[in-house]
């Protein structure tokens, strides 16, 4: 598929980036710039910049950068053309795609189909099952109250007791090669080199991404001579990673923004029986220690979570790290109990919708959630448990990032509990001072090595090279003129500015003006991208970093705004011809100098300084 570069123009002006980018993440304005949490890697502090000027993001910690486009394709993992079909949709553009074969040009959109043609034969299976696998299945879906339209929507399928079931089905079809079936994760290899199906004798619930499509499974024992765990999941595969996903989110999203709240619970058929008895605000962390990610996940439709884990002792202990997470996060949180032994599908089974919702309109605050907890066990009687308890709470407390509700908290906890505010406050300042030390400090200017989007190892560029391509992406033609008819690539020594700027220059001398967003994409190069994302974005951070500090020619914000960037060009360039004849200087110190060569170019040096 090939969509018209008339169409691709008409998406581009219909999609502005920061339009965008808001229905995906919550996106606050900051002077000219426009900020947001990051949602490529866990993000306490929004770093994601984004220009609207420019169209284009940044992100300041992991790097990430691109224009709307690449936006979306990173955030959906979609490919091009998808992230702009999703984009015209949303625009209400029209582009005629129709596709009857599955897309093969690429692997993840390889995985994908495999995904789904996996999908639609689990369904099937369970739909045509015949023998005493209906009767047995039958039954387990009666006793597990799943409703036919449930199993319709949520695609409910049957894994067959075979070992190659689901392989020879993939035979038949003849589209996809078993290395990339095994990449879905669905079939595995054995010692002798032969595949095998993963899922074997199990309930199979899709798991879908936020955009509808299957990326993994869970697969449900059935038969208790089937080895393996009670549910065995998708491995991590390009398009499923777990700790990214939610699952039911792509049924939930409408409700919980309509709501503005969302349940979260633990398992596949917990979310599904809530949504079959009506509540559909539901997500479920399956399984996975709750993750930063999926935090941010739920934070861009509600920032109040009610947690409604298993009442065991791995719920609690999930439940408690639940809370450390979603207040870290600065989203407001209450917890669901209920009776011990119970789950959110168990209990709507045996005693109804109506009784879970007097559970839930009963939801706790995380102070009532812990004290209960301490009562429950008899733990509150001496002076020592009580400080414990109240240690504890003051742990959570200093992870709320706004000062404000901290404040709130402690004021309730001392009068509740008859104790001096400002006790309660020393011990708040320990435990942030403990917290903050997990932080990692903020950095400026982040080349990644690789596309990763873990820390980066930082990497030195000269703050006049900075300077170049802050002029190029956003100063004026004067001073654009002025770079293009001094530069010398001599001069540039970071071999990723000097592509960004031969890039930025050739759009100049062809277009006559420079287009950030345009070039973004067209850079292959990750650091490039990074880079040019970053002068792209907030100026302010970028005179912030430490290097800037050094120098003398640093300008404040306000100082920047007002900039006469010919000014600076000309500052530019002169710094570059000193340290260039430095650099030669350097070289005839090391290689049997030259004394009359030396001497000419200390006074050159001398000369520039001087103008
Ligand atoms: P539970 O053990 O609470 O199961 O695990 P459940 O949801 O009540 O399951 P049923 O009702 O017996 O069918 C909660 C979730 O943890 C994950 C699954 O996502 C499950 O829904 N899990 C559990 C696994 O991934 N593997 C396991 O072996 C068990
Ligand atoms: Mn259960």
């Amino acid at each position: 598929m090939i969509i018209p570069q008339e169409k691709l123009d008409e998406i581009v002006q219909a999609s502005d980036i920061v339009d965008v980018i808001s229905s995906y993440a919550q996106v606050k304005r900051r002077g000219k710039a426009f900020l947001a949490l990051c949602p490529f890697h866990p993000d306490k502090n929004p770093s994601l910049n984004i220009s609207q000027q420019k169209q284009v993001y940044h992100c300041f910690a992991c790097g990430a950068s691109g224009n709307v486009f690449t936006f979306v394709m990173e955030y959906d993992k979609i490919t091009f053309v998808e992230a702009a079909a999703k984009l015209a949709f949303r625009a209400g553009i029209e582009l005629n795609i129709r596709s009857t074969t599955p897309d093969v040009s690429n692997e993840i959109s390889r995985l994908y189909e495999i995904n789904k043609s996996a999908a639609k034969f689990f369904f099937e299976k369970l739909q045509n099952v015949s023998g005493y696998e209906k009767d047995f299945l039958t039954e387990y879906i009666k006793n597990r109250d799943i409703k036919k339209d449930t199993m319709r929507k949520f695609g409910i399928g049957y894994a067959e007791k075979e070992w190659d079931s689901l392989l020879n089905h993939f035979k038949e079809e003849n589209i996809f090669t078993e290395e990339d079936i095994e990449k879905a994760g669905l079939i595995i290899k054995n010692e002798k080199g032969k595949y095998y199906d993963r899922f074997r004798g199990r309930l199979m619930f899709p798991i879908f991404s936020e955009n509808d499509k299957v990326v993994g499974f869970g697969g449900r024992k059935l038969y208790e001579d089937e080895t393996g765990g009670k549910y065995l999941n998708s491995p991590e595969t390009r398009i499923y990673s777990k700790s990214r996903i939610l699952y039911g989110l792509n049924f939930s999203r409408e409700s919980i923004r309509a709501l503005d709240y969302v349940l979260l619970v633990e398992g596949y058929m917990d979310l599904i029986s809530l949504h079959q008895a009506g509540f559909h605000n539901v997500v479920a962390s399956s399984g996975t220690a709750l993750t930063v990610e999926q935090v941010q996940l739920i934070a861009r439709y509600t920032k109040n979570i009610v947690m409604n884990y298993d009442a065991d002792l791995a719920g609690i202990k999930a439940t408690k790290r639940g809370i450390e997470l979603v207040l870290e996060a600065g989203l407001e949180l209450t917890v669901v109990t209920l009776p011990e032994g119970e789950d959110p599908d168990s209990f709507i089974k045996n005693k109804g919708k109506e009784e879970f919702e007097v559970f839930l309109n009963n939801r706790k605050s995380i102070i009532e959630f812990i004290s209960e907890l301490y009562i429950k066990e008899n733990k509150l009687n001496s002076v020592q448990e009580r400080t414990d308890y109240i240690k504890e709470i003051i742990g959570y407390i200093s992870r709320i990032p706004d000062s404000i509700k901290r404040a709130f908290f402690i004021k309730d906890i001392a009068t509740k509990y008859g104790l001096y505010e400002s006790d309660l406050r020393d011990e708040l300042e320990k435990a942030i001072k403990t917290f903050k030390k997990e932080y990692y400090p903020k950095s400026s200017i982040v080349l990644p090595e690789k596309k990763t989007f873990k820390k980066q190892d930082k990497k030195k560029i000269d703050r006049a090279e900075i300077d170049l391509l802050d002029i190029l992406v956003n100063g004026d033609n004067k001073a654009i003129e002025y770079l293009e008819n001094n530069l010398d690539v001599q001069f540039i020594q970071d071999e990723t500015v000097l592509k960004i700027t031969t890039e930025l220059l050739d759009e100049y001398m062809n277009e006559g003006k420079i287009d950030v967003s345009k070039i973004i994409n067209k850079l292959e190069d990750t650091q490039a991208k990074t880079l040019l994302g970053s002068v792209s974005t907030a100026k302010y951070e970028v005179s912030k970093s430490e290097k800037f500090a050094n120098n003398n020619t640093l300008l404040s914000k306000t100082e920047r705004k007002l900039t006469n960037y010919l000014k600076v060009a000309k500052d530019v360039i002169k710094n570059f011809q000193i340290s260039l004849r430095q650099r030669k200087i350097d070289e005839l110190l090391k290689g049997g100098s030259d004394p009359t060569e030396i001497i000419r170019l200390k006074r050159e040096i001398n000369d520039l300084q001087k103008n």
